[in-house]
């Protein structure tokens, strides 16, 4: 294995979007549908739209271990704490402000 040479981001967030929703007697909560890869894709386009490219990355995770009925989950590197509560892409995105804000 070999590191490969990259600038750190100052925020690296995942995103829970998986959806149980369609899978026969489930019972079990899941972030999706309530965030959606679509809703990932925008806040990568509204990422490059504040000139954060280099700063702040976004990805699309499965199960964070974290399932609850009320909300979505995501978690958040360096510091890896774990976020729940987010109703909607907005709420991804707000998160992501007060991060870099917080850092500035
Ligand atoms: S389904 Fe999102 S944390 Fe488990």
């Amino acid at each position: 294995m070999e590191i490969i040479p990259f600038p750190k981001p100052k925020l690296h967030l995942f995103v829970c979007i998986n959806d149980r929703s369609a899978i026969p007697g489930n019972a079990t909560p899941s972030c999706g549908p309530r965030i959606r890869p679509d809703d990932v894709k925008e806040v990568k386009r509204w990422i490059r739209e504040n000139g954060w490219t280099s700063q702040v990355y976004c990805t699309q995770a499965k199960c964070l271990g974290f399932c609850n009925a009320e909300s979505s989950v995501a978690c958040l590197y360096p510091e890896g704490k774990f976020v729940k509560g987010i109703q909607t892409v907005e709420d991804v995105k707000e998160l992501i402000r007060e991060e870099i804000e917080g850092k500035k």
